[in-house]
């Protein structure tokens, strides 16, 4: 062996003997700046000739260390062992467990309710044309809420047909969506994000909205009314009851709004919701014009509709104070549910 070497290996040998941090005596030796790493840049001021046989015993030099280098480490460990004491009746550590959040157990929970009476889920663009969010719904082109000011727009190439492109403000795009995708009787429930342009107590720009479209021959408010009754017996508890509210959309007629007895008060009447009633949302019997842009004749068919807000739904349950509350990813509030 290259004299050079062998005293190399010799000094190697005599650091790992005497090492008390083998990761440290590694760096030592083969780091940066360590002994054999100097060494092995040796090779270029070698023979010609004899480079082979340098290389070979650089070789067999650093399998001898690095063996030696393993066997410390264990013994190392092995000793470190032996003096520390380890309580092996100590309790584990617990895991923390996640949960979904509470929209989406809402979500199941409403899907839930709704499929029992016959209701589908669908699910339609969340990036919809104007003309499926506003203008199918008899909404014109000058409506408040087509407004930048309330609908976020999408920067995008008009379409002759169907407008420009926006994040969806309310669920209600998915109507003339479902009457395109099948024929009456239409039971469909769709349950997606909106979007608007208002942050408060009770506002988030992005929210979710379950909406229920129902179509058939003679469907009737008192048949919208018990849909309303079953889904709020169901979700909220058996003692509360809801009322409809004369109200305006443009795309029901007869609109309403939607109101659910108090779960402080049950309706008497307190400091959280005064009349005894919470607004739930919106809903009323399609408009003919409506059920024309769909592509089904209103002298046949009727139905209703009605389109609210889980967040809001959720607080109205749980008597939260601020809708932001859910978006804020605060473990804290997640935790509670
Ligand atoms: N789309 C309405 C809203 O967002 C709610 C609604 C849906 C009203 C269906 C009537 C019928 O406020």
């Amino acid at each position: 062996m290259d004299p050079k070497i062998k005293e190399v290996l010799d000094k190697s040998i005599s650091l790992v003997e005497s090492s008390q941090d083998p990761d440290k005596t590694y760096l030592e030796i083969f780091g940066k700046s360590g002994i054999f790493t100097a060494l092995t840049a040796e090779i270029k001021n070698i023979e010609p000739a004899n480079r082979a046989a340098f290389g070979r015993g650089l070789n067999s030099a650093k399998s001898q260390i690095e063996e030696l280098l393993k066997k410390k480490k264990l013994s190392t460990f092995n000793s470190q062992l032996s003096t520390e004491f380890i309580d092996i009746t100590a309790p584990g550590k617990k895991q923390k467990v996640g949960h979904l959040h509470l929209v989406s157990q809402a979500i199941k929970e409403i899907v839930a309710i709704f499929t029992k009476i016959g209701f589908s889920l669908q699910s339609y663009p969340e990036v919809d044309w104007d003309w499926y969010a506003f203008d199918s719904l008899n909404m014109p082109k000058n409506h408040p809420a087509r407004d930048d000011f309330e609908t976020f727009f999408v920067k995008s190439e008009k379409n002759p047909r169907y407008g420009q492109q926006v994040l969806t403000p309310h669920t209600s795009n998915g109507q003339v969506r479902e009457m395109e995708r099948v024929k009456p009787p239409i039971r469909m429930l769709n349950i997606a994000r909106c979007y608007r342009r208002q942050i408060d107590i009770s506002h988030t720009p992005m929210f979710h909205q379950f909406e229920g479209l129902y179509i058939d021959k003679n469907v009737s408010i008192p048949q919208l009314k018990g849909t309303f009754d079953f889904f709020t017996t169901n979700f909220f508890g058996p003692k509360r009851t809801t009322r409809l509210r004369p109200h305006h959309f443009r795309f029901t007629e007869p609109s309403f709004e939607v109101d659910v007895t108090c779960g402080v008060c049950q309706g008497r009447g307190c400091r959280l919701c005064k009349s005894g009633w919470l607004e739930l949302g919106g809903a009323g019997m399609v408009h003919p014009n409506v059920l024309k842009a769909g592509g089904i004749d209103p002298n046949k068919y009727c139905g209703f509709a009605f389109g609210w807000g889980i967040e809001r739904t959720i607080a109205m349950k749980t008597e939260l104070p601020d809708i932001r509350l859910f978006y804020q990813n605060d473990l804290r509030f997640l935790e509670q549910f």
